[in-house]
């Protein structure tokens, strides 16, 4: 008799009208010999499961440690950057500007190729200053540590509004929400991934960004009505965008709800405790 008979048929399941076989003492000394052996290979077998389980905890808790500090890491160095290119470039940029228009203005000569060489010059160092703002913000938006991840959030809708030209709407009923440094940061990239996911993979003409508190916690949602995410992409182990996303909600104790129809959208919801 197999493990699970054995044990069927010992928990007593004999109905009423079974015929019930009488053993010998020496039948039944063999059984409980046989039923110790098996007790025996189910502790070990046991012992084992718990053991494999444990290992893949431990794997899963260093893997965890691990993402995070590489997200730590990566934001670290992106604010490093960030602030270099603000201090050492945008800065001399804008005196270099400065500098240029003074010597525009003390040029005493009516010579029109150098004057046009002046212009062609000022519009290049523009074009410079404002390419190195873009960089800086988009490296670390200065709003999310000196204004807070509301305004951030604004700016970064505008941002997707004015790139993808998809019409873009805010429903905000936290917009003083006190977040510290990392949570907000988390809650900011992970609106930027969604977004960064409506544009390129919507196809939708509209979509919403809603940010609320609900019991003690601050509600994210992007809403589109593009084509629908599915679910085998929900739930692949290769949407490293959506696994990120649930990665960093997992680290504050949040919650990620993902929902697609075909034809007619997605919706992201992601909870983080405040
Ligand atoms: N809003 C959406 N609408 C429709 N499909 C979506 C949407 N968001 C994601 N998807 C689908 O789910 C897949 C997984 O998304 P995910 O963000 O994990 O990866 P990705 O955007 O393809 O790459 P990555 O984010 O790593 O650059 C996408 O490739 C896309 O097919
Ligand atoms: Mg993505």
């Amino acid at each position: 008799m197999d493990l699970r008979n054995k044990a069927r048929h010992y928990a007593g399941e004999i109905g009423s009208n079974d015929r019930v076989e009488y053993l010998s003492t020496g039948d039944l000394r063999r059984e409980i010999d046989e039923l110790r052996t098996d007790n025996v290979a189910l502790l070990k077998e046991n012992e084992r499961l718990r053991m494999e389980r444990q290992a893949l905890e431990t794997i899963r808790d260093r893997y965890e440690a691990l993402y995070r500090h590489v997200q730590f890491l990566r934001e670290q160095e992106k604010y490093t950057f960030s602030r270099a290119i603000h201090d050492e470039l945008s800065q001399v940029l804008a005196v270099l500007k400065m500098e240029l228009c003074w010597l525009e203005e003390h040029f005493d000569s009516e010579n029109t190729p150098v004057r046009r060489q002046f212009d062609n010059l000022k519009k290049l160092l523009d074009h410079t200053i404002r390419a190195s703002k873009q960089i800086t913000s988009d490296l670390r938006p200065y709003m999310l540590d000196e204004l807070g991840l509301a305004s951030a959030v604004k700016w970064a809708a505008k941002e997707f509004k004015n790139r993808s030209g998809i019409e873009t709407e805010l429903v905000f009923a936290a917009p003083s929400i006190k977040f510290e440094k990392q949570r907000a940061t988390a809650a900011f990239r992970i609106v930027q991934e969604l977004l960064d996911n409506v544009e390129r993979h919507a196809g939708a003409s509209k979509v919403t960004i809603r940010m609320h508190t609900e019991n003690d916690c601050l509600v994210l949602e992007v809403i589109d009505n593009g084509c629908g995410i599915s679910r085998p992409l929900i739930l692949s182990t290769v949407s490293f965008g959506l696994m990120g996303i649930r990665e960093r909600t997992r680290e504050f104790g949040g919650d990620v709800a993902i929902t697609g129809k075909p034809g007619a959208g997605t919706r992201v919801t992601v909870s983080i405790p405040i």
